[in-house]
């Protein structure tokens, strides 16, 4: 039987030596050296029958361009991009990776709450421009993590994986805000659950981590902002587009909050033009929470294993919950 024909839009840096040989056993692995863009990709779709990609709309136009496609995955948690009601319309089926990546985007939320309370970006760029301070600095100082209040909004996998860490690392006491509740979590961990409002009124660290949906679009915006306190470290490693980036860099810059860590923006890439680039009290990182060595590594041998167990008639491990039955 003819192997089917997978196309992959990762580099080599994605999908390494080891994984793509793993699914050479089981596929056509046809693969591009350059991520394409979305216009260069759609042509090469024609005979497809499944995709392995990242960061790629998947919709009507794409699909109207892959009639053999059968599947898709992307090497991210994050699906949103997905137009999942025409994919099922289509019979193509979605995977994304989730778990592998807990530890390693839950220690990127945590090295962005120690710098951005410690202000570790504003003091660096200081030292390295010839600016060490002169002693008494106390205006450069930053704050203490040990024993404060991390306030979650989104209390999913990863953020329960941040929350073990800030307890054991950092004695945090810990709050969570979620349309769903975890009873047994909050038993196990101390941890409470509470009203968005109080949350964003008690937190001396403030974590989003919500998926983006058209309920979470904007809903960190200036009434959030405003309802934080001036000593308040806001972090978001989910979506850009859960925050209102314009009110949160006018809120930074007012000082009604100490300072934010952010790996997501509203458009990705930010240029220089964008104003949280011109805030000292910002820590900025080019989405790279999940951006380890061995996490890449693990997301696409998922993605890979998962499309395998697809064409073997199996159900693929890393199915998107929407997609089963
Ligand atoms: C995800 O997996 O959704 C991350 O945002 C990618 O880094």
């Amino acid at each position: 039987m003819e192997k089917p024909i997978v196309f992959c839009t990762e580099s080599l840096q994605v999908l390494s030596p080891a994984v793509q040989a793993y699914l050479e056993e089981s596929v056509n692995l046809a693969r591009c050296k350059d991520k394409p863009s979305y216009g260069e990709l759609l042509p090469q779709l024609d005979d497809v029958d499944g995709l392995i990609c990242m960061g790629y709309k998947i919709d009507a136009r794409l699909l109207d361009a892959a009639p053999k496609l059968k599947i898709v995955a992307t090497t991210s948690v994050g699906f949103e991009q997905f137009d999942l009601e025409e994919m099922k319309k289509r019979g193509v089926t979605g995977l994304h990776t989730p778990n592998v990546l807990n530890t390693t985007v839950a220690d990127m939320i945590l090295a962005l709450m120690l710098a951005a309370s410690r202000r570790m970006c504003e003091l660096d760029s200081l030292v390295r421009g010839g600016g060490w301070p002169k002693a008494p600095f106390g205006e450069l100082f930053g704050k203490d993590i040990s024993g404060k209040r991390l306030g979650v909004v989104g209390m999913g996998r990863i953020g329960e994986t941040m929350v073990r860490k800030a307890i054991a690392a950092f004695d945090m006491r810990v709050s969570y805000f979620d349309a769903f509740r975890k009873p047994e979590f909050e038993e196990k961990y101390g941890v409470l659950f509470t009203s968005f409002e109080e949350l964003l009124r008690e937190s001396d660290y403030i974590v989003a981590m919500v998926p983006l949906t058209k309920e979470t679009y904007h809903m960190f915006g200036e009434r959030e902002f405003a309802m934080m306190n001036k000593d308040t470290i806001f972090i978001n490693a989910s979506r850009g587009r859960v925050v209102d980036e314009q009110a949160l860099a006018a809120a930074l810059k007012n000082r009604q909050l100490f300072s934010a860590g952010l790996d997501v923006f509203e458009v990705e890439p930010i240029g220089a033009d964008n104003p949280l680039t011109r805030l000292p009290n910002t820590v900025l990182m080019p989405h790279v929470a999940s951006g380890t060595v061995e996490c890449r590594e693990a997301m696409a041998r998922l993605a890979a294993k998962g499309v395998v167990q697809f064409f073997n008639g199996q159900t693929p491990e890393n199915l998107i919950p929407f997609f089963a039955n």
